[in-house]
């Protein structure tokens, strides 16, 4: 617009001050249609705005792992119904929630499967975005992640093949105690009552009752449910171990992501 360019630019004068003192010298009759422009920031202002809340959102709210447009997903796809495999997909609760959450953050979800003791170091160490795996809060769990707001409450709980002479849990004392290694039955057998024998999952430990290789899994109570109901030799005491809450992890200050 003829009116207002800055013929000869003045170098560290106020690009609005500038402007200002240039609508001085345009004719009264265009003076009110021009007097918005007096207010528009100038474009390398913008172009420093735009840079400034870059900068800011990456410090604030911590580069996604992966790209922008992104949320990596970091998941132990043998826990249904909270995750499980159907050929190469993986479906359950979890990815329905993170799915959610993608969409409402206008962002793809890539869903990532592995061993369930590496979701939270992935998400720590920036290799993922979010860990949704059927994951217990514990306070030591939460030194290194924040956690979103739980959404299940949750339990251990003890199977055994059916007429097992263990009925309680004083009766896993002394007995092969199966577990998924650095799940929380893991921890709770380790800490309450003895060492147990480790599996890469809760799976396998059921598995290991079935045949015998163990006296007793403890694993979550409704992948529990899921596995008995697959095997009508095997069954689950009443009285469950533990009371906890799922929630998913995301790296410590993701409020994004939160
Ligand atoms: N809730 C237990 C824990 O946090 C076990 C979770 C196992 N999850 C899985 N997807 N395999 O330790």
């Amino acid at each position: 617009f003829p009116a207002v360019r800055q013929d000869k630019p003045e170098p560290g004068r106020n690009s609005f001050l500038l402007r200002c003192r240039q609508v001085n010298h345009i004719p009264r009759r265009f003076r009110l249609h021009l007097f918005p422009l007096a207010f528009m920031p100038s474009i390398s202002f913008l172009n420093h705005l735009g840079a400034l809340l870059t900068l800011w959102l990456l410090l604030c709210c911590g580069a996604p792992a992966a790209e922008n447009g992104r949320i990596l997903m970091v998941t132990e796809a043998t826990f249904p119904p909270y995750e499980f495999r159907d050929g190469n997909t993986i479906l359950g609760i979890d990815p329905e929630i993170m799915r959610e959450v993608a969409r409402r953050t206008g962002r793809e979800l890539v869903i990532e499967d592995m061993s369930f003791d590496s979701v939270i170091t992935a998400v720590v160490s920036g290799k993922a975005d979010a860990a949704a795996s059927g994951i217990t809060v514990t306070p030591e769990r939460r030194r290194k992640v924040d956690f979103s707001i739980p959404y299940v409450e949750a339990a251990q709980v003890i199977i055994v093949p059916k007429g097992s002479p263990i009925r309680k849990r004083e009766d896993i004392r002394g007995k092969r105690i199966g577990v998924q290694h650095g799940a929380t039955g893991d921890i709770y057998v380790t800490r309450n009552i003895q060492q147990p024998e480790r599996f890469p999952n809760g799976a396998l430990a059921v598995a290991a009752v079935a045949a015998g290789k163990v006296d007793a899994a403890v694993i979550d109570q409704d992948p529990a449910k899921m596995y008995v109901a697959g095997n009508e030799r095997l069954e689950i005491l009443p009285e469950p171990l533990t009371s906890e809450s799922y929630a998913i992890a995301v790296r410590k200050g993701d409020t994004v992501l939160l």
